[in-house]
C-alpha cells in the first residue's frame, strides 16, 4: 500500500512510519523535518502545512494518516487527497467531560467544535474542541475514514516526560511515594501498540470512531508492573491526595507532580474508558512491564530523552513530611 504519513518525525507519527516500513508498505512521511528525522524505510517529503505546497508529493495515496491538531491542516489535506482512505489521530480531550468512567465514543459528550485555528496548547478544552472540528472534517471529506482517540501515550521516544518518571524512580526503589489509592484507574497505551493498530486499520480501511487506550488497570497494578519490568521491588509508600495538594503537589505533569496521577473523582473517566471496541477492532497491547523496561533503556541511552516530575529531594521532603505526622 502506499501510505502518506503526515509527521513522521516525532513519537507516535514515527512509530506509526517505522510500523508501516516494517510490514512492507511504501511509506512517505511529509513534514518539515524540524524536530527530528523520519524513519529508516520512508521517504521524506518536505511539507509546511502552515503554507502547504502538495506539489512533491504524488497525486494519490491508498491511506492518510495523520496527527495535525489545526482544523485548517486537515481541511486543506483531506480536500488534496479525498480518495485516501483516512486514519485520522484525535484524542480523549474530545470529551467534555473527565468524571464518567466506562464511557465509549457512544456515551460520552463531546466539546462543541472549534473550526478556527486556535493554540492548541491553550487548554486541554481547547486542543480537544479543535480535534473535534479535525475529525468532522474528515468524516465529511475522506473517502472513507478511522477515527482514534488515543488516551496516555507511553513509551520509547515520549517527549512529555509522564510516564518516563515512573521507571527510572522505580529502578532506584527505596521508598517510593505512590500518589492516590492503589485502587485508582489507571489506563495508558504503548505507543507500538498503536501504531501497529493504526496501520491495521489502513490496511482493513476500518470504519469507525475509537478510543486508543489499553485496558484499565489500577494504580497499584500499574506499579507492581513498573517494578516487574524494570526488576526492583520499592516499598511503597501511598500518600492520599489531599495531602499531596497540601504539599503542593501536581497531578499528571510538570516539575513538582506525580506523572499519571489525576485528581479524582472530576477525572475519574479520563484513565477508564471502556475500549472493548477497540480490541474487536484489532488493537492489541503488550504488557505494561515490558513498556517499563524499553521506556527506561531508551532513558539510558538516549541522550536527548525527558522525563518530567518530583525531583528525588522533594519526593523525601514530601515522604519527611507525611512521617512526621506518625503515619
Ligand atoms: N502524547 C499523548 O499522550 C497523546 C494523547 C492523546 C492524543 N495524542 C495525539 O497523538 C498524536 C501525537 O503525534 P506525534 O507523536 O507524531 O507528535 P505531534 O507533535 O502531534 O506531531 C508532530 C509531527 O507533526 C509534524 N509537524 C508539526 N508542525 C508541522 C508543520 N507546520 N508542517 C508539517 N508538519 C508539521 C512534525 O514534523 P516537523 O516538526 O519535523 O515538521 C511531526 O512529525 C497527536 O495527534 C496528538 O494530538 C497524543
Amino acid at each position: 500500500m502506499k501510505i502518506l504519513v503526515l509527521g513522521g518525525t516525532v513519537f507516535l507519527s514515527k512509530a506509526v512510519a517505522v510500523e508501516a516500513a516494517a510490514r512492507g508498505h511504501e511509506v512517505t512521511c511529509a513534514c518539515r523535518g524540524t524536530s527530528g528525522s523520519v524513519p529508516e524505510g520512508a521517504r521524506h517529503v518536505v511539507l509546511d502545512r502552515e503554507a502547504p505546497d502538495w506539489s512533491a508529493l504524488e497525486t494519490a495515496y491508498d491511506t492518510v494518516i495523520d496527527v495535525a491538531r489545526h482544523p485548517s491542516r486537515v481541511r486543506d489535506a483531506v480536500a488534496t487527497f479525498p480518495s485516501a482512505h483516512w486514519v485520522f489521530v484525535s484524542t480523549v480531550n474530545v470529551y467534555s467531560d473527565d468524571s464518567i468512567p466506562g464511557g465509549t465514543p457512544d456515551t460520552l459528550p463531546l466539546h462543541d467544535p472549534i473550526t478556527t485555528d486556535e493554540d492548541p496548547m491553550a487548554s486541554p478544552e481547547v486542543y480537544g474542541a479543535m480535534k473535534v472540528a479535525c475529525e468532522q472534517i474528515v468524516r465529511e471529506g475522506a473517502a472513507t475514514s478511522t477515527v482514534i482517540r488515543p488516551g496516555l501515550i507511553v513509551g520509547p521516544g515520549d517527549p512529555s516526560g509522564r510516564f518516563s518518571y515512573w521507571p527510572p524512580r522505580v529502578a532506584d526503589a527505596g521508598e517510593v511515594l505512590a500518589p492516590g489509592s492503589p485502587d485508582d484507574p489507571v489506563q495508558l497505551i504503548d505507543v507500538r501498540d498503536l501504531a501497529g493498530w493504526i496501520v491495521g486499520c489502513a490496511e482493513h480501511r476500518t470504519d469507525g470512531t475509537f478510543d486508543g487506550t489499553g485496558h484499565i488497570t489500577t494504580r497499584g497494578a500499574f506499579l507492581d508492573e513498573v517494578s516487574r519490568g524494570v526488576g526492583t521491588r520499592p516499598q511503597w509508600t501511598w500518600l492520599p491526595q489531599e495531602f499531596l495538594v497540601e504539599q503542593e503537589v501536581d497531578p499528571w505533569s510538570g516539575d513538582r507532580s506525580l506523572p499519571v496521577w489525576l485528581p479524582l473523582p472530576e477525572y475519574a473517566g479520563l484513565m477508564a474508558h471502556d475500549s472493548a471496541a477497540s480490541f474487536a477492532a484489532g488493537l492489541t497491547t503488550r504488557p505494561l512491564a515490558d513498556t517499563a523496561r524499553d521506556t527506561l533503556t531508551w532513558l539510558r541511552d538516549d541522550p536527548d530523552s525527558t522525563t518530567t516530575g518530583l525531583s528525588r529531594e522533594d519526593e523525601a521532603a514530601v515522604l519527611r513530611a507525611w512521617h512526621s505526622l506518625g503515619e
